[in-house]
């Protein structure tokens, strides 16, 4: 096993991704008019360097019908891999300790194959060897998901990451110690005024977010002796080779130029076919930093609109959030979008307090004599815009009363509130209705393991009693609350706050029985 040139003396940190659940892929491919791996009566799913495994337990937890592989070289990695998936009693999950290039030859191939956060950060020889795992693994019609840093959004960030690599060189300690001494010395090239930093205004405030940074996330981002970032024709270029084509990316919203691109420069998208192009062009539009591309491998193309309510008609559609009224305005980024007008909203209607396929949008009364590819149409820009969004099954109701006690269904669920709540970090509780994992902050875990376990009764007391055990301070307006009377108060209002408006969300999601 070789880990060629990545890091290995230091752990990554746990972290769940919704990009990587299928329900995602399988929805990117279906708005690019390709047909998707069904999944309704199992499937398999790979993931290549998966770290701590949050993502492949979490996902695994929310599709008990799949089957799940994750690989990693860093044995500290599997290791804890391998004990949730223990605790969340997760019988269609395992982990391999290996590189990519020795993998068990009967590892058979994958509907879905995913890697977040490791092309751009392994050697060009581990990216050959995912490029073949990505041509002998991935079955006809699959589907793969690669992230990566990406140009141009990185070109003024790369220097950081040379000077921080070769401070760190000169340091002693592990990598968490190095590269501490050399964030701290890029704060002081910053203050000093070092001429890159004066030419580069936003490297210079990006040293600030570094600060902010888990020491072992900058080790994994950082310190790799091959890190580099890709240009998406070249990534393009490569998963070409083996037989891939692009399918289209995440988030939802970069699949639709007219969402990236202001309107000034859309004269080269509507007149131009070739998606080399007009991915550069809109990267380039939006300072891309990072992507997150979808492959194909032999996609069968879906013909129609008909055809997409036939082949594709699992998922299910439904309004992000209650409250939302019309005009709905995103912000994207580099563009600001809204939308209005009757058809939104008796689609707004149709999809609050409810999920519906796409077959049952279409046939609904308060939508007779709308063209079904425009309705289709109106969805997918919803999606685009966080106006709805997309579950692999049917939520259920939204408790009318929250008296009684409340638990916690799946036993990987239990086990990363016990383990985790209060740790400093969010963590993704598993949904078999939506086929993701949903994020709650440290202390809404905690609200929510503490209610679990002894009930609403002095709820606030003993969540306030394990937030001063932990240490963990409490901040307001980004200032750390010290006043004893002003935390007890915080704590009630974030416990009130929890059962108000998250509670019922968890009991929709099935992930918390009342
Ligand atoms: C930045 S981490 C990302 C982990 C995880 N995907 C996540 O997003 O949390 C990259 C992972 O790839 C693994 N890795 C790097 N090179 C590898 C190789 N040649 N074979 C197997 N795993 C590798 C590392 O050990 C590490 O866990």
């Amino acid at each position: 096993m070789t880990a060629a040139g990545y890091v290995t003396d230091v752990a990554y940190v746990p972290g769940f991704y919704p990009q990587m659940s299928p329900v995602a892929m399988r929805y990117v491919a279906a708005l690019n008019g390709i047909i998707p791996p069904q999944t309704a009566d199992g499937f398999r799913f790979l993931e290549l360097g998966c770290g701590l495994g949050r993502c492949l337990t979490t996902l695994a937890a929310a599709h008990p019908r799949g089957e799940f592989v994750g690989v990693d070289l860093n044995p500290d990695h599997t290791a804890a891999v391998a004990r949730d998936i223990a605790a969340g009693e997760l019988g269609n999950a395992r982990v391999i300790t290996a590189d990519f290039g020795h993998l068990p030859d009967d590892l058979g191939v994958f509907d879905f194959i995913a890697l977040h956060g490791v092309y751009s950060w392994v050697a060009p020889s581990v990216r050959d060897e995912i490029l073949a795992t990505a041509r002998a693994r991935l079955a006809p019609g699959g589907l793969l998901l690669v992230s990566y840093n990406a140009m141009p959004g990185w070109a003024h960030l790369q220097p950081i990451r040379g000077i921080l690599r070769q401070y760190a060189a000169l340091r002693t300690g592990d990598s968490a110690q190095r590269v501490r001494d050399a964030v701290a010395y890029l704060v002081f090239m910053r203050d000093k005024h070092a001429k890159y930093f004066e030419d580069n205004p936003r490297a210079a405030a990006y040293v600030d977010a570094l600060v902010q940074q888990d020491p072992r996330y900058l080790v994994h981002e950082y310190m790799n002796e091959h890190w580099t970032s890709f240009y998406f024709a070249e990534v393009a270029g490569a998963f070409g080779q083996e037989g891939l084509s692009f399918v289209g990316s995440l988030p939802v919203f970069t699949n639709f130029w007219d969402l990236c691109v202001r309107p000034e420069f859309q004269e080269l998208f509507r007149t131009t076919t070739n998606r080399l192009v007009t991915e550069a062009h809109k990267d380039f539009c939006a300072n891309t930093a990072f992507r997150w591309d979808i492959y194909s491998k032999s996609p069968r193309m879906l013909k129609d609109v008909n055809d997409r309510l036939r082949e594709v008609d699992d998922l299910h559609f439904r309004v992000t959030r209650a409250g939302i009224t019309l005009p709905y305005q995103a912000n994207l980024g580099v563009v600001t979008s809204t939308v209005q007008g009757p058809l939104y909203q008796a689609l707004l209607e149709l999809l609050t307090g409810r999920s519906l396929r796409l077959s049952e949008i279409v046939a609904a009364e308060t939508l007779r004599g709308t063209p079904p590819a425009d309705i289709v149409r109106a969805v997918d820009a919803g999606v685009a815009m966080g106006l709805f969004d997309i579950t692999a099954g049917q939520m259920g109701e939204a408790p009318a009363t929250l008296s009684a006690p409340v638990t916690i269904a799946h036993p990987f669920n239990k086990a990363v509130l016990a383990a985790d709540s209060l740790g400093g970090r969010s963590l993704a509780l598993a949904s078999t209705l939506s086929g993701t994992g949903h994020s709650l902050g440290d202390l809404d875990a905690a609200i929510l393991h503490e209610l679990v376990e002894r009930g609403r009764d002095g709820l606030a007391s003993r969540v306030a009693a394990r937030l001063e055990a932990s240490g963990r301070t409490l901040q307001q307006n980004g200032q750390p609350v010290s006043d004893a009377s002003q935390r007890s108060r915080l704590v009630e209002e974030a416990c009130q706050s929890f059962i108000d408006t998250s509670l019922p969300e968890l009991v929709r999601l099935g992930i918390v029985i009342a």
